[in-house]
């Protein structure tokens, strides 16, 4: 088994993460519940800007929010000197509730309405990353009409495929997803950013995937979006001050995962883009990322009651967890891998394999296949690992299951950072129905 971050077995052969015994944990938040390893997150976050400071680079880390988002995360980002990418209106409400300073916030999206760029111009938010012509127009409009001015980066598609899963690639041509090098819609749209007077653009983005253990497909976007910056300063006389090469940094997930250290990504991107500007006599670029699962994939646990269990002789073992689908989406969604143990027993050897079912209403509703435990049963608490991820942000009100609640533990300390939703948070926006109305 492996443990991340603080994870240990404690005296009582308990699972405990960040000094705190998870058993109590699930005996006083119940179960389903996110546990977070605060240190770990920070250790992450510290790794990221440290890479960039040993090379003397100046960057932004921003949190890609959409891996996890709450009041007490956006401010922890803010305690840990990232900045934050949000996509769209819900999380920048969040950041604002949370308090986080609005110059650090970039804005993506493909498709961001009137209203959530109006949200945000308003907040004076520090970059907007423009995805498309007509959000390149809506932008202008809005500045003009508000007289403000907003900074942006264009978000290219450099043509690279990232390998992982398909669903997840997003850096190829064929992709819903930002302005084409190849096709010269990229060239055309810094044409167009540069005649906007209220516009400053001050670079480019790209982001070429999600949970990728290589680093060469960012090394090859630097290469191909250079190809294109070299163009740009001889035709529109752009040289860009910012080069924002995304997230997508992987994580361990089963054993067989093999991401690299966090810093070795930075390193090689750095060692490119400065190849690159030596090469084309250009001035070196601030270098912006934004790891969303890197950051908190792995300090993420989810604690889980097991209760029915059912056997079916020469087939299979099924144990039933009190959650499922609802608070982890990504195993039906994208046949994602978990590693998991019996928190209440972590030292007990494996007597075979059982398969762990949620509690949704679906057949795809299943969180592990074959995995190794000791005799396991009703009442005991099984912890499923790097969950921290697009579990709790994925969560949904499938068979009006509540969303579980999280906390984030550190040394020796838990705090309740959401609560658990309850029945009456799943009827507030009902309307019984009462008369037809003439519409
Ligand atoms: N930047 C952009 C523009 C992105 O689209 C994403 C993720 C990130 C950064 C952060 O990527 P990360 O470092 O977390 O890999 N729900 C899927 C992942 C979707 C990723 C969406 N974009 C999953 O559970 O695997």
């Amino acid at each position: 088994m492996f443990f991340h971050g603080t994870s240990r077995v404690n005296g009582k052969g308990h699972l405990e993460i960040g000094g705190v015994d998870t058993v109590e944990l699930a005996n006083l938040y119940g179960t389903p519940l996110f546990v977070y390893d605060v240190a770990l997150i920070r250790e992450r976050a510290k790794d990221f800007k440290q890479a960039f400071a040993d090379e003397g680079v100046q960057a932004q880390v921003a949190y890609a929010s959409k891996a996890f988002s709450c009041i007490a995360m956006f401010q922890l980002a803010e305690e840990l000197g990232l900045s934050l990418d949000v996509v769209s209106g819900g999380e920048l409400y969040t950041a604002q509730q949370a308090g986080v300073s609005m110059e650090r916030i970039h804005f993506h999206g493909n498709n961001k309405s009137r209203a959530e760029i109006e949200m945000a111009v308003e907040a004076g938010i520090g970059c907007f990353v423009v995805d498309n012509f007509y959000e390149l127009d809506l932008l202008a409009d809005i500045c003009e009409q508000k007289r403000a001015t907003a900074n942006i980066l264009l978000r290219i598609t450099p043509g690279v495929e990232a390998h992982t899963h398909d669903y997840i690639s997003t850096g190829q041509e064929d992709s819903k997803f930002g302005f084409d090098l190849v096709s010269g819609q990229a060239t055309l749209a810094v044409k167009k950013a540069l005649a906007v007077d209220s516009i400053r653009l001050l670079g480019v983005h790209s982001h070429i995937g999600s949970q990728i253990f290589e680093t060469t497909g960012f090394v090859m976007a630097v290469e191909k979006i250079f190809e294109h910056l070299v163009s740009w300063r001889e035709d529109h006389g752009f040289e860009p001050s910012v080069l924002n090469l995304g997230g997508g940094f992987g994580i361990r997930y089963i054993e067989g995962d093999t991401p690299r250290p966090v810093g070795d990504y930075v390193k090689e991107m750095i060692r490119a883009v400065k190849q690159q500007i030596a090469e084309h006599e250009m001035s070196m670029p601030e270098i912006w990322i934004e790891p969303g699962r890197s950051l908190v994939g792995d300090a993420g646990t989810t604690l889980y009651t097991i209760g029915s269990r059912k056997e079916i002789p020469n087939v299979r073992h099924y144990l039933s967890v009190d959650g499922g689908m609802s608070d982890n989406l990504r195993p039906a969604l994208y046949q994602a891998e978990y590693e998991g143990a019996l928190a209440n027993r972590v030292n007990e050897q494996p007597v075979g394999m059982f398969s762990v079912a949620g509690k949704c209403c679906e057949s795809g509703d299943m969180l592990i296949w074959d995995l190794p435990l000791p005799e396991a049963n009703h009442e005991d608490i099984l912890a499923v690992f790097c969950t921290g991820a697009y579990g709790y942000s994925m969560a949904n009100n499938y068979n009006r299951i509540p969303r579980p609640p999280v906390v984030f533990v550190e040394d020796g300390d838990a705090q309740l950072v959401i609560q658990r939703e309850r029945y009456e948070d799943l009827v507030r926006l009902d309307m019984p129905l009462v008369k037809k109305v003439k519409v």
